[in-house]
């Protein structure tokens, strides 16, 4: 069934994606954000992809007012609440800010939308509100703990939902715990495009990997622990190619119902691991650009693995991830050189 969905953090890396799977899947889709850590061109982007009047309300979630009058104006059925702030070290060094904009702009979305009666929202959450594994790989009901502001901040997100939905039966909402996304939209048009310097591992790859083509020298991958109990040292998570993480909000959608519970929680990731050195060689394999790197100290707070067990997807959406690590490094260096002759 068709439905009217609000967008929040519409114009991020995933909220890109999302949208135009919305829109492929026969929804409408309104955006919403206030460009705090993305670009207006995304919504450009978007529109062009789509060709469809994709409709823009910037604002700012923590603004009620605005929220809810897009939400009213627009006739919205249900909301898909990514935008946040998600650097997990600026979150350590600026906690009062990620708060007031992760935990304090959900309270305000949430009341907006209580006040208008839309009541079902899809939460971006994170691998990270499993803290350090006790087991591998990760089902849903791993005890939940959070090490660090930003992460904290996720994990209030979920708590703040289930309180919701105890205090009043109508709403339903469903928690997608994304494991590490990456990749970009097969037509190279939308990715990854962070405004400052990035901290996540494959934009870093990236980086370095284009290093002599951009003249910066110094762009050299540091590989953040050797001695990890993996099969070659170096550590290893669950990357999910971000169309496939797309769907998974499409597949959401559908437990929204009255019959489903009230509260639910899903891993999106494939199942497998990849460490940093795998990926390399995949990159380097598949795009045929080297990357240099050089072996580092471990990064304070990494664990060694992190694999999720997506057999509840699975089974309660019907949502798999299709795409391999190969499709993820081929998409990313697309989206890198859009624009550029090859070479
Ligand atoms: P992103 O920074 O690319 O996108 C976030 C979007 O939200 C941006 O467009 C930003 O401008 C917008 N935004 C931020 N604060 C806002 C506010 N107060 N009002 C309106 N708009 C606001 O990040 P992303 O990678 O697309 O992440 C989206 C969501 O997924 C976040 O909630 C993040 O915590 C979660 N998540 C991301 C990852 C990941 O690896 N990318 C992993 C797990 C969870
Ligand atoms: C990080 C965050 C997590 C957040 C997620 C998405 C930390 C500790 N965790 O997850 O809370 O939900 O991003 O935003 O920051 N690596 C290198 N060299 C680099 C960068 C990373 O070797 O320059 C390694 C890391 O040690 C890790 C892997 O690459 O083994 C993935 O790192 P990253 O992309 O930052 O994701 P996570 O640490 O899993």
């Amino acid at each position: 069934m068709s439905q009217t969905i609000l967008l929040t953090g519409g114009a991020g890396f995933i909220g890109s994606h999302c949208a135009l799977a919305l829109l492929e899947a026969g929804h409408r889709v309104v955006i919403l954000d206030n460009f705090a850590t993305s670009d207006r061109s995304v919504v450009a982007a978007i529109r062009a992809l789509a060709q469809a009047d994709v409709p823009l309300v910037e604002a700012d979630i923590r603004d009620r007012c605005a929220v809810a009058e897009a939400l009213r104006a627009h006739g919205v059925d249900a909301v898909v609440h990514l935008a946040a702030l998600k650097a997990v070290a600026e979150s350590v060094e600026r906690p009062l800010a990620y708060y007031d904009n992760n935990v304090g702009g959900m309270v305000s979305l949430l009341a907006a939308m209580d006040e208008v009666g839309v009541r079902q929202l899809i939460y971006s959450s994170s691998a990270t509100v499993y803290g350090e594994p006790e087991q591998l790989p990760l089902r849903e009901d791993h005890p939940l703990r959070a090490t660090n502001p930003y992460g904290q901040t996720k994990l209030v997100g979920e708590q703040l939902l289930a309180d919701l939905a105890a205090a009043d039966e109508r709403w339903r909402v469903v928690s997608l715990r994304y494991f590490n996304p990456v990749g970009a939209h097969p037509s190279g048009l939308i990715g990854e495009n962070p405004k400052d310097r990035p901290n996540n591992l494959m934009p870093l790859l990236v980086r370095a990997a284009r290093g002599r083509r951009d003249g910066d020298n110094e762009a050299c991958l540091s590989v953040f622990g050797t001695d990890y109990p993996t099969p070659d040292g170096s550590g290893a998570r669950d990357y999910l190619h971000v169309m496939d993480l797309a769907a998974g909000h499409c597949a959401a959608l559908s437990a929204l119902r009255a019959d489903r519970p009230p509260v639910q929680a899903f891993n999106l990731g494939t199942g497998r691991g990849t460490s940093v050195l795998e990926l390399i060689a995949t990159f380097e394999r598949v795009t045929g650009h080297h990357v240099p790197y050089r072996l580092a100290e471990r990064r304070p707070g990494d664990v060694a693995e992190l694999v999720a067990d997506p057999a509840a997807a699975r089974d309660a959406l019907g949502w798999v991830a299709r795409r391999g690590v190969e499709a993820m490094c081929r998409d990313s260096w697309q989206f890198a050189t859009r624009g550029e002759a090859a070479s």
